[in-house]
């Protein structure tokens, strides 16, 4: 039997859309705090698999997260041969870095697979060992957290193509990669009813 909390759930679920456009407003450190703790209080593969969420508030860092991207994107684009492929991902990429204007960002720190994951035969580690995984459902948390706090975002995985070069620039520790981001702030205008 549907419950009045069930009910605001679903509602909350429903009325969820990716949100690209904000406005300058910055999101406070209690909203943050709130976004973090949704973040960390999604279940993990293992337990406990070291999953990180990093908040990214700085304007210039941010910038310099989507431009090394794009860039890094840019020159392994240039290193396909195939003309059609090159363009379908140019297309593609479109979507992977726009968030230089976004005022706060969640990034999603995974462990790497411990070697005794990645030498079983014939298996996707990464899967199996679910870090990229838990961290989808901890990206969701914040998203639903920041919905009820007026705020919105959306999911980034499109910078996942430049982990190495933006992991660098966060200077995540060798035995950790990034993995999905989300981009939330004040929502640049309101959806009607
Ligand atoms: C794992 C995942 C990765 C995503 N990556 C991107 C992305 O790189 N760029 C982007 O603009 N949207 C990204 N999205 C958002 C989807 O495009 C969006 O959720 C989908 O189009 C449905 O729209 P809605 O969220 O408004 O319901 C991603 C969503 C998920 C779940």
């Amino acid at each position: 039997m549907a419950t009045p909390e069930s009910d605001n759930f679903l509602r909350l679920l429903e009325a969820r859309r990716s949100v690209r456009k904000f406005s300058p407003r910055r999101v406070t450190p209690e909203e943050a705090s709130v976004l973090e703790r949704a973040f960390m209080l999604a279940p993990q593969a293992g337990g406990n698999r070291g999953l990180r969420c990093f908040p990214v508030t700085d304007e210039s860092m941010i910038r310099a997260m989507a431009e090394t991207g794009r860039l890094a994107y840019g020159e392994r684009l240039a290193k396909i041969g195939d003309e059609e492929v090159r363009s379908r991902h140019a297309e593609y990429g479109e979507d992977f870095f726009w968030f230089f204007n976004a005022p706060f960002l969640l990034v999603a720190v995974v462990r790497r697979p411990p070697l005794y994951f990645q030498e079983i035969p014939d298996i996707n580690a990464n899967l199996v060992f679910g870090g990229h995984l838990s961290a989808a459902m901890a990206v969701h948390n914040a998203l639903l957290a920041a919905q009820t706090l007026g705020l919105g975002g959306c999911c980034l995985g499109g910078p996942m193509l430049q982990a190495e070069e933006i992991g660098k620039l966060l200077g995540l520790d060798h035995r950790e990669e990034l993995s999905l981001l989300a981009a939330v702030g004040e929502p640049a205008e309101r959806r009607k009813a």
